[in-house]
């Protein structure tokens, strides 16, 4: 299990959820994990004892002089990062007419410029290196557009292109980038938003959209990400990828029942 030996990541989101779930399947996988986050992890020990090396600082990823003073830091240690992930994110949306330009506001801080920041942060050694792996984590949710979403939606529909653009602009020295488009996933976020915001009843629903009638795990979207990161991915760039099980495939009608096959 050495797929991403001694290759240097950097994490953002990393506390909690699917950005947590893949710093600890990076670290099982060799790598040295550098992990991020708003909030303290209380789940980064067992990530030390698995990497053979790690730290994680507490970051604000819309903060650009933090975020570049924590990469360049890692960087002067640890050589250029190989890896980043950008997992930092915040639930949003709401009714247009009923938003306040605030609340937009902070959902496409976050989740777009925080991502275009902690890319930006990291191109700089990946550009010297001439090597480098941008993986961000947009959504389903970036493909389409459903009831609700307004800023989430189109916060995740930016990082999508936003990432098409980087595969676009530094392909050819070498450095890829996708995204990967997560489904619903079981994380704290999931239970927050969806669970708690919506109540299990209403949500209930939402899981059969996922043709394999489940919501997703986050080591399900970890092992997406190490494809990514790892050299099985060495000519994928410019992806959005869903991890979704079966999210976006297509609709349901009713026809297989019809038809007497469900
Ligand atoms: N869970 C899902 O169903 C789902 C689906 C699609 C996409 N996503 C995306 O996956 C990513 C991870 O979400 P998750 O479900 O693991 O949620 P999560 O809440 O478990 O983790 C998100 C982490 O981001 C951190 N964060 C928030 N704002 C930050 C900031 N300004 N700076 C630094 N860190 C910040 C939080 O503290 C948290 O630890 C998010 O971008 C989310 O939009 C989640």
């Amino acid at each position: 299990m050495s797929r991403l030996k001694d290759k240097v990541a950097f994490i953002t989101g990393a506390a909690s959820g699917i950005g947590l779930a893949t710093a600890q399947r990076f670290a099982a996988e060799g790598a040295k994990v550098f992990g991020a986050d708003l909030q303290e992890s209380k789940d980064w020990g067992n990530i030390e004892k698995s990497a053979s090396t790690s730290d994680f600082f507490t970051l604000d990823v819309t903060d650009e002089p933090a975020q570049n003073k924590i990469v360049d830091q890692i960087t002067d240690q640890h050589g250029p990062i190989d890896i980043v992930v950008t997992a930092a994110g915040v639930a949003g949306g709401g009714f247009v007419h009923m938003m306040e330009l605030a609340e937009w506001q902070r959902v496409i801080d976050i989740n777009l410029t925080g991502t275009m920041l902690s890319a930006k942060a990291c191109l700089k050694s990946m550009v010297e290196n001439r090597s480098g792996s941008i993986i961000t984590i947009a959504s389903v949710e970036g493909l389409e557009g459903c009831e609700g979403g307004s800023s989430y939606n189109s916060s995740k529909g930016a990082v999508v292109l936003l990432t098409k653009n980087l595969a676009c602009d530094y392909g050819r020295l070498g450095i890829r980038a996708n995204a990967i488009c997560p489904g619903f996933i079981q994380t704290p976020m999931f239970k927050a938003a969806i669970m708690e915001g919506m109540g299990e009843e209403r949500a209930e629903p939402i899981k059969f959209q996922h043709k394999l009638n489940r919501w997703g795990k986050p080591e399900e979207i970890a092992g997406a990400a190490l494809f990514f990161a790892s050299e099985d991915s060495s000519f994928v760039t410019g992806v959005a990828l869903p991890v979704d099980g079966g999210y976006v495939a297509g609709h349901q009608y009713g026809v297989a029942e019809m038809a007497g096959l469900v």
